[in-house]
């Protein structure tokens, strides 16, 4: 198989949402502190109807339907998820309902889980089948199925909440260049869900930011050498059209970006200018660690970077922006944006990825664009993720209702024995939801 990669996506988030200058002022932040600060506009969430599986359900019924795809053509189905609510049984077995129920169950795959970066490893999962011998000449599924909530304090502003499916197999419009890739996976201690009774992690903001960066820098750097050995040239920002990166909130993928033009920098890339050289001269003797330190450095790099940052990254913020962090979801909620907002000059475009997971787990990868045929298409794919409809028909909650609403989610959390609100006039037709878990720990959906 050649040119294997995304042939379609959908994706889903929940109809429910807080502005993030309503929650900033019933928080008692300063004004402008998630707004610009963090660079995020508005938080969506599940309430208790909805949840990682509830919305993993529909959007792979919404992608499978809207593209016309028989369930019986699926041969693998792998999930990405760090929202945990059964030890053992993967959310990719809940999803199998859809498929038991067309007479297939032979569907290869399970749960990978590290943070945010389990979709990137569902997805190179599903790549590395279809280019490999077992291959059986199917679709591979990918969802990537998220919650991110976090107890009150700094980290709450920095959630969301989404799923995202991706269709994957050969000559498809978004193609992998599977040469091109740089990992980077270490032992940290930033982020991390020890406590099995809380849906919240234990995080360590600023280190988190810092092994971010770190895993960016060797990525990035592990990218460069592989291009230079392949192309016999030096690779540098202008050799991609976009730059998308998972996104737990705006301003960490600003200061990443100038991250970016610091390192070509620093590697004497001909994409940085006279000016841009001149003022950085300055940091060029930094030790690795002090430069992760100097808010100098954040800041002149940020300023030089962003005329760049305007037309190869600013297009890819909108839904993070919108929803926030998505954990596995972000990364490919932020390619989503960039089809949404530039489908119609995307054929023949470069557009790479950086997929970060906490603990942490890091790759950058390289996509290669094409028009595609109907329905496997740039355009078609825009038409039915249908971002901006999607985005405008959500409905804004007052922050004491969603204070309220994680109350109740922090107690349904791994309980047992409760049936879900009545209530689902907020959710479009087509919702799977959540209606009850009995005493044996089961879980029941419905569709709207
Ligand atoms: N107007 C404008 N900007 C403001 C204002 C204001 N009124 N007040 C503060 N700011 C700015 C700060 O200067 C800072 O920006 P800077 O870094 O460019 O200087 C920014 O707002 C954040 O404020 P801080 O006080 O530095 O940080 P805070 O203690 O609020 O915590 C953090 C932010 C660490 C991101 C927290 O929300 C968090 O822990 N989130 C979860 C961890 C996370 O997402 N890590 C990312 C990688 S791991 C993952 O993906 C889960």
């Amino acid at each position: 198989a050649t040119n294997v990669g995304i042939l379609a996506m959908d994706i889903y988030f929940p109809p429910t949402c807080i502005p993030q200058e309503v929650l900033e002022a019933h928080d008692g932040a300063s004004k402008g502190k998630y707004t610009i600060g963090l660079g995020q506009d508005c938080m969506g969430f599940c309430t208790e109807v909805e949840d990682v599986i509830s919305m993993s359900l529909t959007v792979v019924a919404s992608l499978l339907e809207k593209y016309n795809v028989d369930p019986k053509q699926i041969g693998r189905l792998e999930v990405g998820s760090e929202t945990v609510l059964d030890k053992s049984k993967s959310i990719k077995t809940f999803l199998m309902q859809i498929f038991e129920k067309c007479g297939n169950t032979d569907i290869e795959g399970v749960d990978s889980t590290n943070a945010c970066y389990g979709g990137t490893a569902a997805l190179f999962n599903c790549v590395n089948w279809v280019e490999s011998s077992s291959w059986d000449g199917r679709y591979g599924l990918v969802v990537c199925t998220d919650s991110a909530v976090y107890a009150e304090g700094p980290a709450r502003p920095t959630g969301g909440a989404g799923a995202v499916a991706m269709l994957v197999g050969p000559d498809a419009p978004i193609a992998f260049e599977s040469k091109l890739r740089g990992s980077h996976m270490a032992h940290a201690y930033d982020f991390y869900k020890p406590n099995l009774a809380s849906e919240y992690p234990v995080v360590d903001g600023k280190l988190s930011q810092t092994c971010y960066l770190m895993a960016l820098d060797s990525c990035y750097k592990q990218l460069c050498h592989k291009y230079e050995k392949l192309e016999g040239k030096q690779f540098s920002l202008s050799d991609a059209e976009y730059f998308v990166f998972h996104s737990p909130y705006n301003k960490l993928v600003q200061k990443s970006f100038a991250r970016l033009l610091y390192n070509d920098f620093l590697r004497k890339a001909s994409s940085v200018d006279e000016a841009a050289r001149e003022k950085l001269t300055s940091f060029s003797a930094l030790s690795l660690d002090e430069s992760y330190q100097s808010r100098d450095l954040e800041k002149v790099s940020q300023q030089l970077a962003k005329p760049l940052y305007d037309s190869k990254v600013q297009p890819t913020t909108l839904i993070p922006k919108q929803v926030g962090n998505m954990y596995t979801a972000s990364l490919y909620a932020a390619l989503a944006s960039v089809l949404h907002n530039k489908h119609t000059s995307l054929a023949g475009q470069r557009v790479i990825l950086f997929s970060y997971g906490s603990g942490s787990t890091a790759t950058m990868f390289s996509l290669r664009l094409q028009e595609g045929q109907h329905p496997f298409s740039l355009s078609n794919i825009t038409n039915v993720m249908n971002v901006a409809g999607k985005l405008k028909s959500r409905h804004e909650i007052i922050p004491e209702k969603f204070v309220e609403i994680m109350k109740v989610m922090e107690h349904r959390y791994g309980n047992k024995d409760f049936v879900t609100s009545k209530d689902t006039s907020l959710l479009a037709p087509g919702t799977y939801y959540l209606t009850e878990v009995d005493s044996m720990y089961r879980r029941f959906y419905a569709k709207k």
